[in-house]
């Protein structure tokens, strides 16, 4: 089939060569005439593993080509895939000037030669399929002001569920494909374009093996407003989960239970499921933050308060302290002291920045005093591009990094910092504090290495010494205040002794 998408961002360009791949012709547009120029001599926009292979692989296949111009491309397809970015506007709403004026342009470029079927794979809100439908015919009466009737054309919502890092694999070996239309032919024609990744009977890439086991690819369909809500509900349920494993992380912390263990333990239920139960420094990216705001803005649209969607929100916003508290809890004073951090990225494998954790964090750390050194395999160009009032010191590697540093918080977990020298890199520091923010190293060996060690939710008591209740002694209530203090001193006046006992103090 002859397809275009428009767009070639994270989704664009990744959607572009998995069909080229699949044998399909595709034409990927932008406006940014920058990133096309880039991408004709082989240089992608984006830092996503194995894309280059890809759509290598994709010219030799359906073949794949570049362009600016979208009506040449758009008035050859059948298919026409819409995925520009959606961003939030300041009150939540999604910001769909960048659809409306790819569904304007569509609607221009369209002639009466065959049926095509225009997609949003652009996550956009509850309505946007009837939107694009009315700025496609507004496009097509502006240039056949006379005769645009016999233009036949489907609209239908086909949202993404790629995780960045991990693209290409999510794309051709999807664990569902959601299409909602609202005329059969419609989902007929995105059948036949995706019959070979249902089938899954195209050859695996070299970089890329089939999943074992891998056969048939669900493609469920449904009405276009609850693909549009599919997309959303996804990513709202994914952020709480994420959520939830934060905020018992933190009561783990307080009371001395460790978040790996429970999130395994409450994991295995299958009814739960283990993934999505890191605990951590909280989600971020382009899409959870922006798409839950998108979600609420449409709840308060229908006058209903989503409390879940609020507090997912919250809980994220609040984790990110969790971090800075950390380290004033291990070095009191973070004024004049030097925090390095270990990965800029909002996670690993990719060199997206949108609403990346990190930038908050450092942001909080220089407005507390702090200087602040970085270091990331990829995404330090982008960070000082598109951040250049953020005064980061960026290092040449993870221990240039932690060189004379009060504390090094592990950010992004990138696998390069799965083998550092913990030994070397803690002697090379002013104060050997190491804040995993991604329980990625195991604690017992950071402390064994020299670290000062504390991760989210991970109980700083080693495994086989069980707590017993405190005992606490209380000055003036026991015959000898030398019996009393003999076990842990605390000096304490009568009501924090009640307090005490209730919380099963001895
Ligand atoms: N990034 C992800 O992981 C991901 C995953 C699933 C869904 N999505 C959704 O997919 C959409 C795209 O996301 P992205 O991360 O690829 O965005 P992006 O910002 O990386 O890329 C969007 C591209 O669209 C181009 N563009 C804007 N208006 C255009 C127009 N009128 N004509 C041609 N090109 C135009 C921009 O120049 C840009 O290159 C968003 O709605 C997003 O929420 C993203």
């Amino acid at each position: 089939m002859r397809v275009t998408v428009i767009g070639t961002g994270y989704v664009g360009t990744v959607t572009g060569a998995c069909l080229a791949y699949l044998g399909h012709r595709v034409t990927c547009v932008d406006t940014d005439a920058g990133k096309i120029a880039n991408l004709r001599r082989g240089q992608m926009p984006i830092y996503e593993p194995h894309l280059n292979e890809l759509l290598r692989e994709a010219a030799a296949h359906g073949g794949v080509d570049f362009d600016t111009d979208l009506a040449p491309a758009a008035r050859e397809s059948d298919v026409i895939f819409i995925a520009v970015g959606t961003p939030s506007g300041p009150n939540g709403e999604a910001n769909l000037t960048y659809l409306e004026s790819a569904a304007r342009s569509i609607g221009a470029a369209m002639d009466g030669s065959r049926f095509r079927v225009v997609v949003n794979k652009s996550t956009v809100p509850v309505g946007c399929g009837n939107l694009v439908e009315a700025l496609l015919r507004d496009g097509i009466r502006e240039r056949h002001p006379s005769n645009g009737k016999e233009i036949r054309f489907g609209v239908a919502s086909n949202p993404e569920f790629l995780r960045e890092g991990c693209a290409i694999a999510d794309s051709l070996y999807p664990e569902r494909i959601v299409v909602g239309a609202e005329e059969g032919e419609t989902t007929q024609l995105l059948r036949e374009l995706y019959r070979p990744l249902v089938e899954q009977r195209f050859e695996a890439p070299w970089f890329m093996p089939r999943p074992a086991g891998m056969a048939r690819v669900p493609l469920v369909t449904t009405t276009l407003t609850s693909a549009e809500m599919i997309k959303y509900a996804a990513n709202a349920f994914l952020a709480m989960k994420i959520g939830f494993a934060n905020e018992i992380a933190n009561l783990c912390d307080r009371v001395g239970a460790d978040a790996r263990e429970v999130m395994t333990g409450i994991g295995l239920d299958s009814r739960i499921g283990s993934k999505f139960l890191n605990a951590g420094l909280g989600w971020g990216g382009s899409c959870f933050g922006k798409d839950i705001r998108s979600l609420l803005h449409t709840a308060e649209e229908y006058g209903y308060q989503a409390r879940l969607l609020e507090a997912a929100l919250a809980v994220n916003r609040a984790q990110r302290q969790v971090v800075i508290q950390k380290l004033q809890k291990k070095l009191y004073i973070l004024k004049g002291r030097t925090i390095a951090l270990l990965g800029l990225a909002f996670k690993a494998d990719t060199d997206d920045l949108r609403d990346a954790p990190s930038l908050h964090i450092a942001e909080r750390l220089l407005q507390l005093g702090a200087r602040v050194k970085a270091y990331d395999p990829i995404a330090m160009a982008a960070c000082r591009d598109q951040n250049p009032g953020l005064h980061i010191q960026y290092c040449d590697s993870p221990y240039d990094a932690a060189l004379e540093a009060d504390g090094v918080v592990l950010v992004t977990e990138w696998s390069e910092f799965r083998n550092l020298d913990l030994a070397r890199m803690a002697c090379m520091m002013r104060e050997p504090v190491l804040v995993d923010g991604r329980n990625f190293y195991e604690p017992e060996a950071a402390r064994a290495a020299g670290f000062d060690y504390t991760g989210i939710g991970r109980c700083a008591r080693p495994k086989h010494a069980p707590a017993r209740p405190a005992t606490i002694g209380v000055a003036g209530h026991v015959s000898s205040p030398v019996a009393a203090l003999s076990d842990v001193p605390v000096v304490a006046s009568l009501d924090v002794m009640v307090a005490l006992l209730d919380g099963g103090a001895k």
